[in-house]
């Protein structure tokens, strides 16, 4: 299973690092456009390897990607990240130059490769390498429900001072501010409705901070985050390496489903060795379908501004 990662920054050597660490992989090439970059973070990565007790081979390259050749999966995490203040749909006009040319250099080395897109504006992103790489839609992936999903559990957690493991839940919807929904509805406790031992106040609240996740840690960090990132693209990965046959919310492309088409947003999907083998509809409420439509015509309106 040979995996690339795309910009060996605070993300790509984030998930690199969890890729390895999970051991399942037999080689990780991680790609930069800064020259040395990819290749000191290889570097250094590899040097963990016998602390961290992996196999995995980490090597790097500055911008060769005749070294990326048959790839299984690749992970375009290239592109700038916010700043403190920033939307991630300011990221837009930088990243869609970018992820569009990364995309074309790895689908020419790696023609039968899956990719999972993480830079932002993530969803608009993906529809992005949908209409420029022209690949079958169930091997282009978006990251980024999997992400709010894990902030929302913890949030959760946190209300109900109950360990993260008795926790689920999961965030559908665009991966933005405003465009996330997380389902309070769906969300359980050992099995049992989280609305069984919270207000609607403190749900609501869940909800916000849930929603806020992202920009709360841009604020502390001065630049994004990037562990629960790299986990949860190492999430993705190891589902689709292993066929999993995980559930996980991701950016998919729409043909219907939830009563949208022709953009990428995150809904439930079933992962494994051949990247998205089904998009699962679930039944939502008047207000949560009200909320996922209402996010749905934003990330339409970023998808104005791409060019193919
Ligand atoms: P970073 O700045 O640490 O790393 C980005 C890397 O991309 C840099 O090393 C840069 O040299 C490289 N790069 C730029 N242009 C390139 C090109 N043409 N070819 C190869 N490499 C290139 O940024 P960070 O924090 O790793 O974030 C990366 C992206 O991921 C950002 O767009 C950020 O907004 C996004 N992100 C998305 C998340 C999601 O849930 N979808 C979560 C966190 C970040």
């Amino acid at each position: 299973m040979k995996v690339t990662v795309v910009g060996a920054g605070a993300v790509g050597a984030s998930c690199a690092e969890y890729i390895a660490i999970k051991n399942f992989a037999s080689e990780v090439v991680l790609v930069d456009i800064k020259e040395g970059f990819a290749e000191g973070k290889a570097m250094d990565l590899m040097q963990t390897a016998s602390l961290n007790g992996f196999d995995t081979k980490i090597t790097g390259t500055t911008g060769d990607y005749s070294k990326t050749a048959g790839s299984d999966i690749c992970v375009i995490t290239s592109g700038i990240a916010r700043k403190p203040g920033m939307s991630r749909d300011e990221l837009l006009g930088i990243n869609a130059g970018i992820v569009k040319s990364v995309a074309a250099s790895l689908v020419e080395q790696s023609p039968n490769t899956i990719i999972i897109v993480v830079s932002n504006p993530m969803d608009t992103m993906t529809y992005l390498v949908h209409k420029a790489t022209g690949l079958p839609k169930n091997r282009i992936i978006g990251m980024g429900g999997a992400l709010d999903s894990a902030r929302f559990k913890y949030r959760l957690a946190e209300a109900l001072e109950a360990p993260i493991s008795d926790v689920d839940g999961m965030v559908i919807g665009g991966h933005s501010d405003k465009g996330m929904v997380p389902l309070t509805r769906l969300a359980t406790r050992n099995s049992v409705p989280v609305s069984e031992f919270l207000s609607e106040e403190r749900l609501e609240q869940v909800k916000q901070d849930t929603k806020v996740g992202g920009a709360t840690l841009t604020g502390l960090l001065g630049t994004s985050a990037w562990y629960a990132p790299g986990a949860a693209v190492s999430g993705l990965v190891q589902a689709i390496a292993c066929d999993q046959k995980k559930i996980y919310p991701c950016s998919a492309l729409l043909e219907g489903e939830y009563g949208l088409s022709d953009l990428c947003i995150g809904v439930p999907v079933v992962l494994g060795k051949n990247g998205i083998e089904k998009i699962v509809e679930i039944n939502l409420s008047k207000e949560e379908k009200a909320a996922l439509t209402s996010s749905a015509e934003a990330v339409k309106n970023n998808n104005t501004a791409l060019t193919f």
